[in-house]
């Protein structure tokens, strides 16, 4: 099988890792790619939204599977472009109506409602009726969760104490804080709990479920400052109990595949869970349409499955019949990002990279500059490592972390620190 990823972070880098150990694997393309992934197949400079570069380029190279890693090009619509294109390509990753599940907040949140899908209250708020919106909020007790409908690149979800404050970043927000993203506004009840990422892979039919793993938002330590794309991950997550796996199954998994199919979402690919457990009680955050960056750096490595397998399965809509090998090793992985991320930050330090040793250093934003490797991003490389403890893991990572050269190096140190 010939395949191309789309996408160029942590987590393009780790899915091409994975498939370039399958025998069943032609050749590899990754469109962008990283100064890493060439290691494991060929990089294809491409603008991944030219969705008629991308069929031309699937046709010269004979490709047979497409990886979509981030969401833009599936709520732009790739998966129903290339159907039309490409009509054998297989596509991991759902039509633009199933990618709504991510690309729109009020989509997502009429669907969990329509489905009897736990997640938090919410009021969908636009010019036609703020006054609703303000009168809401104004009722509200507790902090005010306000989401701009459409993807605003991780900035689009505001949390805010003060009612006053809401209300002004409302209007804001109505008035196009966030462009056309935050025209139709989600105004949630807040949630008090602890959050997890549960990963499913669909054939449109059955899913199975992937390793389970904890995501690290905040730049700083403890879970302060300012959100981040993600600072490192944890794999398997201690408190998610097989009773609280039951319940998410159950009430969430279940629902949403019946949804899906329901609502023909037309849905092939990864479904992100992001949860949050309330209590003793999970609930949905919000749904995504890919994997997460940084826990696929943390999930795929502990999957013992032959990832194109599970494809060929997906093709067949016979995923139903794959058995899933999860290493019960925990994981963890330590991203370190560029000085200043997720604010202003310069690219283009050299970097320097020491053995691995058991573990798995993930190029995330790097690139070549005249044969050196350098920095290309706010998050730089990550490190995974395997062990039997979370607490070795981590170590492991650590080490490696702290032998990582480049301007302006930062990363976490507490990762996992609220897992025990
Ligand atoms: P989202 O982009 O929907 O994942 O939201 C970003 C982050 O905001 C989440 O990871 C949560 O930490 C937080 N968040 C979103 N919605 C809520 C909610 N209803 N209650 C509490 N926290 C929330
Ligand atoms: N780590 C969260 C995300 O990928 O959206």
């Amino acid at each position: 099988m010939n395949i191309l990823i789309l996408g160029s972070g942590g987590r393009e880098y780790t899915l091409a890792w994975k498939i370039a150990q399958s025998k069943r694997l032609g050749n590899l393309y990754i469109a962008p790619g990283n100064a890493g992934t060439e290691e494991f197949g060929e990089n294809i400079p491409l603008d991944i939204l030219d969705f008629h570069q991308l069929s031309i380029l699937i046709k010269e190279k004979n490709i047979n599977t497409v990886v979509v890693g981030p969401e833009v090009p599936l709520v732009k619509g790739v998966q129903d472009y290339l159907k039309l294109s490409n009509p054998k390509v297989l596509c991991i990753g759902p039509s633009q109506k199933g990618a709504l599940l991510e690309g729109s907040k009020a989509f997502a949140k009429e669907f969990m409602a329509k489905f009897d899908i736990p997640t938090a209250a919410y009021l969908e708020v636009t010019s036609q009726n703020l006054q609703a919106g303000i009168d809401h909020i104004l009722a509200t007790e507790g902090p005010i969760v306000l989401k701009a409908d459409g993807l605003a690149a991780g900035k689009g979800v505001l949390i805010i104490e003060e009612k006053k404050e809401a209300i002004t970043v409302l209007k804001e927000m109505i008035d196009g804080k966030f462009g056309l993203a935050s025209e139709k506004v989600v105004i949630e009840e807040f949630l008090d709990g602890i959050e997890f990422s549960v990963f499913a892979l669909s054939d449109g039919q059955s899913y199975k479920i992937l390793p389970i793993a904890k995501d690290y938002k905040r730049i700083g330590e403890g879970d302060t400052g300012l959100n981040t794309g993600g600072m490192g991950a944890i794999s398997p997550v201690p408190f998610v109990n097989d009773n609280l796996i039951e319940k998410v199954i159950d009430r969430i998994i279940e629902p949403t595949i019946k949804g899906i199919q329901e609502a023909k979402l037309d849905y092939i690919g990864f479904i992100f869970f992001g949860l949050i457990l309330v209590k003793d009680d999970p609930f949905v955050i919000e749904y995504n349409c890919r994997l997460g960056d940084p826990e696929t750096e943390a999930v795929i490595p502990r999957l013992e499955n032959d990832l194109i397998q599970l494809f060929e399965l997906i093709k067949d809509q016979k995923l139903q019949a794959a058995e899933i090998s999860i290493n019960p090793a925990t994981a963890a992985t330590v991203m370190l990002v560029s000085g200043g991320y997720p604010q202003k930050y310069t690219k283009g330090y050299e970097i320097q990279i020491p053995e691995s040793g058991e573990s798995l250093i993930i190029h995330a934003g790097t690139t070549y500059n005249q044969g050196r490797i350098v920095t290309n991003g706010g998050r730089v490389i990550a490190v995974t490592s395997l062990a039997a403890t979370q607490r070795e893991a981590l170590n492991r990572s650590y080490q490696i972390a702290e032998k990582i050269e480049f301007e302006g190096k930062y990363y976490r140190h507490d990762i996992g620190f609220d897992l025990g």
